[in-house]
């Protein structure tokens, strides 16, 4: 069987990403692979807590181990085209375990 490119996990079931659209997201992000001919090549899977609580909802990417904070639907097709599609992550969003990296930009 044929292994996945990449794997992207987000926070659907922990106590806060729930709340902050985690699975929404995932639905989205899912469709958006579908739509891009990623079947296959990437796997979107839903994932309990990151521990990280209060950034949600929360994005994972392997094997590069990149991290999102406040992930919205919003952002799904630049994630998709740029870091998932084109290798490069998206810096807007990243994690640097307290928050976004980015601290200028506005979360929604
Ligand atoms: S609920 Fe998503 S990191 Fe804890």
């Amino acid at each position: 069987m044929k292994v996945f490119e990449k794997h992207v996990f987000v926070c659907t079931m922990g106590k806060t990403c729930a709340e902050q659209g985690g699975e929404e997201l995932c639905s989205v992000l899912r469709q958006a692979v579908l739509d891009n001919g990623l079947k296959g090549k990437i796997r979107v899977n839903k994932a309990g807590c990151f521990d990280q609580c209060g950034h949600g909802p929360m994005v994972v990417v392997y094997p590069e181990q990149v991290w999102y904070a406040h992930v919205s639907c919003d952002d799904v097709s630049q994630l998709v085209t740029e870091h998932l599609i084109g290798d490069k992550p998206l810096e807007r969003l990243l994690y640097d375990g307290s928050g976004r990296l980015d601290k200028t930009k506005k979360i929604k």
